[in-house]
């Protein structure tokens, strides 16, 4: 894709979306660590009041979100968890305003380290749960090699599948940018009408 693209990709859909849920005082969940860029933004969006909680499998992950969050004074925002997030009920109480996913292998490390398609669903399923009224999952999918395509189409199937009297089920994608383009899946729990 072209640099001048006005064209938002699946990292500016996760963005925005970020920035359209979160208010100040809110709950994120951050299901997939890694190096902590997304968690420093959602410990910045939910301000001294929120709380983000934060899942990885892997000591390095939480290792250099740690150090982020302490370099940006926003660790006392978040706690981490070194977990696999298909257990985030375990830690996570209801009224989560956001939970981000944003699927793979810890840049620069094992690519076998990947995200798996049966946790990545139970944790979808789990957040989805947890979710406020008004509240949404957001779920980026790199389908260029072949666990992330079975978990992109897992998600999507799964989300397809969702009542549209409860739930808004957005999937964004460059269909004419390969098998490989990244996809945002953005589900919203639809608050009921007062
Ligand atoms: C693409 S990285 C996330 C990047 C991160 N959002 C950031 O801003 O740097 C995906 C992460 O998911 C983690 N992961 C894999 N399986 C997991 C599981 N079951 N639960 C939680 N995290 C998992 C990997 O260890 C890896 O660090």
């Amino acid at each position: 894709m072209s640099g001048q693209a006005l064209a938002p990709s699946a990292r500016h859909i996760a963005a925005r979306a970020f920035e359209g849920y979160l208010r100040a005082g809110d709950t994120a969940v951050d299901a997939t660590l890694g190096r902590g860029r997304d968690c420093a933004r959602l410990c910045e969006l939910v301000g001294e009041t929120g709380w983000v909680f934060g899942f990885d499998v892997q000591p390095q992950a939480l290792e250099e979100t740690r150090a982020l969050l302490a370099q940006r004074g926003l660790l006392p925002r978040a706690g981490l968890f070194l977990m696999g997030h298909e257990r985030m009920a375990e830690v996570v109480p209801p009224g989560v305003r956001l939970a981000a996913f944003n699927l793979g292998w810890l840049p620069g490390h094992d690519k076998r380290l990947t995200t798996r398609t049966d946790t990545t669903l139970q944790a979808v399923e789990a957040a989805l749960a947890l979710l406020a009224p008004g509240g949404a999952l957001v779920v980026c999918c790199y389908p260029g090699h072949p666990e992330g395509k079975r978990e992109q189409d897992a998600v999507e199937a799964f989300a397809r599948g969702l009542p549209p009297s409860l739930y808004l089920a957005l999937f964004h994608r460059f269909v004419n940018g390969g098998p490989g383009a990244p996809s945002c899946l953005v589900v919203e729990r639809l608050a009921p009408a007062v």
